[in-house]
């Protein structure tokens, strides 16, 4: 508890999904957390919620694939608290495009633009927000950084661009007491799962986890409350001498190298959660 007492944070991609998840525990750990995202229902509900309970947390509209919202949401900001002590640059999206040469390259443009691009224009117009009192900045990337997947090139290139980016930052900003970190999220059931392969309830959606499960060494897909611990240990001064790293939270999946094997142990396919 109070882990992140005193201590303002921005979250970008609040209003779902592992962003979501972040904004309950940094509120639980005591921070004022400010919200930013596209959605501004869902991201309110939350705040609503939280702030019945004591939390201060406020939300933004904000796209961070467009720079004049960037700018705009860092003024107010300013204006607001002056100074913030946590960025987590989590606002994401992923879509099937089929192979590069098929790609469509308004699809490889969004990607960029939301996955990459948002990540650089939060960093640059909140980093000077941060400069006089150091901080922690927690880049999402994916295992989709480190290695690749089918049909999805634009988020192979959007999520290695933020690994490598987070290390840049890293050495940036390392003298004035600013940590950056990037987070890599193995499979994890939250609505871009959802929009990727389908709910649950959906043949394909179905097929999807259960692959999913299969290949992943502890057995199930991971939940949102588990990456969100990842980044409260990124922010908090328990991380206080880690800068430049890439923690991977995938149950297991980058540290193999023959996935074959499990899809047809018919044993180890019966050890899924
Ligand atoms: P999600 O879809 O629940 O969350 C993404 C959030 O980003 C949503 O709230 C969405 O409204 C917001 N967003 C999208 N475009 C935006 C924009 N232009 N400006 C501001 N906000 C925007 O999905 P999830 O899974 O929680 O994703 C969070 C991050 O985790 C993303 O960066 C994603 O790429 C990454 N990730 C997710 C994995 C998974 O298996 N769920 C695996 C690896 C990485």
């Amino acid at each position: 508890m109070n882990r992140l007492q005193n201590k303002t944070s921005v979250i970008t991609g609040a209003a779902t999904g592992i962003g979501k998840a972040t904004v309950e525990l940094f509120a639980k750990e005591g921070a004022t957390v400010l919200c930013a995202d596209i959605n501004t229902e869902e991201m309110e509900k939350t705040a609503n919620e939280l702030n019945k309970n004591g939390g201060n947390v406020k939300s933004y509209h904000v796209d961070v694939s467009d720079e004049e919202s960037v700018t705009n949401f860092a003024n107010q900001v300013k204006e607001e608290f002056g100074t913030i002590d946590v960025l987590f640059n989590n606002a994401g999206t992923d879509q099937e495009g089929g192979k590069v040469h098929e790609y469509p390259v308004e699809l490889f443009d969004k990607i960029i633009a939301v996955d990459l691009r948002g990540t650089f224009l939060s960093s640059k117009y909140l980093i000077p927000l941060m400069l006089d009192n150091g901080g922690s900045i927690i880049n999402t990337s994916s295992m989709s950084g480190r290695a690749a997947d089918l049909d999805r090139s634009g988020y192979n290139a959007a999520k290695g661009g933020i690994t490598n980016f987070t290390k840049a930052m890293a050495i940036d900003y390392a003298r004035q007491g600013i940590r950056v970190n990037s987070l890599s999220p193995g499979t994890i059931e939250t609505p871009l799962i959802d929009k990727l392969a389908g709910s649950k309830d959906e043949e394909m959606g179905h097929k999807f986890r259960d692959a999913n499960k299969w290949i992943t060494p502890l057995g199930r897909l991971g939940r949102p409350d588990e990456m969100a611990k990842v980044a409260l240990f990124l922010a908090s001064d328990d991380s206080s001498y880690v800068t430049g790293e890439d923690i991977t939270a995938d149950g297991g999946i980058m540290a193999y190298t023959w996935p074959g094997k499990m899809l047809i142990d018919n044993e180890w396919k019966e050890d899924t959660e």
